[in-house]
């Protein structure tokens, strides 16, 4: 096979993403996400990875010098302006030094991607001048849709910023992943103009020149473009400084303040949690809950409709729907708010300082006053006042020598 380059493209400035700390170096199960990157990438043995970085460059390129043995294949690039993905090829291009053969480039931010993919890329594409990943996808704002003739035949992309309706409504998207003849990419990069909206060099452009040339552009589709997803939450997702966002979670929605942890597997919905707070394992907040300032809401524990005063606590095992919880609340393993009868939904109150004991039911509406406990075990099916003490179980018998 003729040698083999790659240009990983990292020096995108993180804007969307409005973290203090940069986007490659997010970590994703505990390694920073350019390190899924750069071993899909020496899953396909290449001479050399050219890696394209902007501000933060120091940084990443300390990181990735760090590990064991590993920078030998590296060389570093750097993009002084983000001008566009076509010019920051150009400049990891250039840090290749003379190169022949064939040059897959890859996005710095795209670390699910399959080394089978790439190899997938590399079998379709290494006697072909250009060749290209793409996805179809039922939500595909934001990506450069591919473009195809009657045959079939790819014509060009049109970016999201460019495209007319009708070609926002093209479900095939170009994933950022390409497999180039080196000659080729020279030449075609050399033509590339900025774009006259966005004012960047556009590396897609490419993709039109070699059509202009008469040369074909072929493609392979993954086949779950879960593979080929960027860093994402979903809809208007907002999170503050120094979260951290444990695997498997999705925030959909959901307005996250400063040092918020979200621990794995929590479902998050059209809510609101405030600084300091931590979520999860394994919570599901629905949507109108409000967690407010360092508040808990622990494993198998569901708030909908639910409001969670400042540092309160439902760590365990509980569902909390229409309820008003104040401050320093501390709600006990498996509690139940009875909020529904089957026909209508009530309120449940409980004020600050309230404990309630562990497998204890509110029957809704019901009201329980500040600083009230209420034994574990109790169905609550009335006001508690304020400092009382609520227990409603039947008192334990002790059977002598039942067992003989
Ligand atoms: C690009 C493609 C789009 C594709 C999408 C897939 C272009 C013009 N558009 O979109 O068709 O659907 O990727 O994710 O290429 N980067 C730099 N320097 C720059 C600009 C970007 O290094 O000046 C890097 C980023 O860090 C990132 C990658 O290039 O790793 C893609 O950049 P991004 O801004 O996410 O993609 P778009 O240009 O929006």
């Amino acid at each position: 096979m003729k040698p083999l380059s790659i240009i990983v493209l990292a020096a995108g400035n993180s804007t969307r993403l409005k973290s203090q700390l940069t986007k490659v170096l997010h970590p994703i199960c505990g390694r920073p996400l350019i390190d899924y990157v750069l071993e899909t990438a020496r899953s396909v043995r290449p001479r050399k990875i050219s890696v394209v970085l902007g501000n933060d460059r120091e940084k990443v390129q300390a990181h990735l010098q760090a590990q064991k043995g590993a920078a030998k294949d590296l060389s570093f690039a750097h993009q002084k302006e983000r001008r566009g993905t076509a010019q920051a090829t150009q400049v990891g291009l250039k840090a290749l030094g003379k190169i022949s053969g064939h040059v897959l480039i890859l996005s710095g931010d795209v670390p699910l991607l399959r080394p089978e993919t790439l190899k997938r890329l590399l079998r379709l594409g290494a006697a072909r001048p250009l060749s290209l990943v793409t996805a179809v996808l039922a939500a595909p704002f934001g990506y450069g849709r591919i473009m195809r003739d009657l045959e079939g035949r790819v014509c060009g992309i049109v970016e999201e910023k460019n495209a007319s309706p009708e070609e926002k409504q093209i479900n095939e998207i170009n994933a950022g992943i390409y497999c180039v003849e080196a000659a080729f990419l020279k030449k075609a990069l050399a033509q590339v103009r900025p774009d006259p909206v966005k004012k960047e060099y556009y590396l897609t452009d490419i993709i039109a020149y070699a059509v202009k040339q008469g040369l074909p552009v072929h493609t392979i589709a993954v086949d779950d473009a879960y593979e080929i997803l960027g860093v994402q939450l979903l809809g208007n997702t907002q999170v503050g400084r120094s979260c951290h966002i444990g695997p498997g979670s999705i925030l959909i929605n959901a307005r996250l303040g400063e040092g918020v942890q979200v621990k794995a597997y929590s479902h998050l919905e059209d809510c609101t949690v405030k600084s300091g707070a931590v979520i999860g394992p394994f919570a599901r907040l629905r949507p109108a809950s409000i967690v407010e300032e360092e508040a808990h809401v622990g494993n198998f524990v569901e708030l909908k409709k639910t409001r969670l005063g400042k540092g309160s606590k439902a760590n365990h095992l509980s569902y909390l729907g229409d309820a008003v919880i104040g401050r320093g609340v501390n709600i006990g393993a498996g509690t139940i708010t009875c909020n529904y009868d089957g026909k209508n939904k009530f309120q449940t109150y409980l004020e600050d300082g309230v404990f309630v004991g562990s497998d204890t039911q509110l029957v809704a509406p019901v009201k329980v006053g500040k600083g009230a406990y209420i034994g574990a075990g109790t169905t609550v099916t009335m006001d508690v006042p304020a400092g009382s003490l609520a227990i409603s179980r039947v008192p334990q018998r002790n059977i002598p020598g039942y067992k003989k």
